[in-house]
């Protein structure tokens, strides 16, 4: 999984590592000139100079060409920054950065027209899914960003700059990958015991890809109530915090788990998803995750945990 600024798979992200090399650069040129004239200063002319010569160096070296070059640079970075936030044209997507995952929708097709601040807290009908964030490549699309809490950070270096999700406020990130592939995207602003485990998936895809993916999110889970997983989630409340649409579990706590099967990893990008993962999770979120919300199982029997992975390990 990718996670490097400096090898972009995005418009936004490829900008910004040539603003990167541009400045480094730069800053490489100004150095060796800095240096070069001391050298010259010590080794080579360590006489007194006149006193015009010094204050035309301070004059030109210390006032002219630090406010031409940083001007220079002001001038290239704000350039930079409509594009960043031109309009989008693909899918709409809300993310909420939660203690310590990220809770993801996307906008049905009847919701796009009120896309604001307030679809936020208004929207029904769209798709809602966790810690996955799926995009079709080369097309723009816009990310609503917020808190319900505390302040997060919401970053995909390959695609894109960090943006802060505020409670109170919401922030606009317009993300252009331009690479398929899967990449990873991280909490970049301290925010909890477990910051630093707080990631999540991104797969840039093809747009019949992208479609297929969506489609397979919005349908309701297919519940088998026969199945002793299903008996067991239902009797031990953990439905009071997971949705699961098509199933009596409409909790808003913890992530929706519909499709939990059908991703790439548990826990905010912590563990592969596997039963084996799901198990461990169940028993033990607040040691792999200290700080989370969720309370460990582990007073449930072995089998009683591997029949809840299972059971969850089959919603794809
Ligand atoms: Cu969320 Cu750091």
């Amino acid at each position: 999984m990718l996670q490097s600024a400096l090898v972009p798979a995005g418009v936004e992200a490829a900008e910004v590592a040539t603003l990167t090399w541009v400045l480094v650069a730069g800053a490489a040129v100004i150095w060796l000139i800095v240096i070069g004239t001391t050298v010259y200063a010590i080794r080579f002319r360590p006489e007194a100079h006149s006193k015009r010569l010094a204050q035309g160096l301070i004059l030109i070296g210390g006032i002219v060409f630090p406010t031409l070059v940083l001007a220079g640079v002001l001038f290239y970075g704000l350039r930079l920054l409509p594009d960043f936030r031109a309009p989008a044209h693909g899918p709409r997507i809300a993310v909420s950065g939660e203690r310590f995952w990220w809770r993801v929708r996307y906008a049905a097709d009847d919701e796009k027209k009120d896309w604001s601040a307030t679809f936020i807290d208004t929207a029904k009908n769209g798709t809602t899914t966790a810690n996955e964030i799926h995009l079709p490549v080369n097309e723009r699309t816009e990310v609503l960003l917020y808190s319900p809490d505390v302040i997060h950070s919401f970053w995909i270096p390959a695609l894109a700059g960090k943006i802060d999700m505020i409670p109170g406020r919401v922030n606009r990130l317009v993300l252009e990958p331009s690479k398929v592939g899967v990449y990873r995207g991280v909490c970049a602003e301290f925010c909890g015991t477990s910051h630093t485990r707080m990631a999540f998936d991104v797969i840039v895809s093809s747009r019949p890809d992208f479609d297929r993916w969506l489609a397979a999110q919005s349908r309701p889970a297919r519940i088998d109530s026969a199945r002793p997983g299903y008996r067991s989630f239902m009797a031990n409340g953990c439905a009071a915090c997971h949705a699961i649409r098509g199933s009596a579990a409409k909790g808003q706590v913890g992530p929706d788990l519909t499709h939990i099967g059908s991703r790439r990893s548990i826990g905010a990008s912590l563990l592969v998803n596997n039963p084996q993962n799901l198990m461990r999770f169940i028993a033990a979120p607040d040691h792999l995750k200290p700080g989370i919300a969720m309370p460990g199982y582990d007073m449930l029997s072995p089998p009683e945990l591997r029949a809840i992975a299972a059971w969850l390990w089959s919603l794809e």
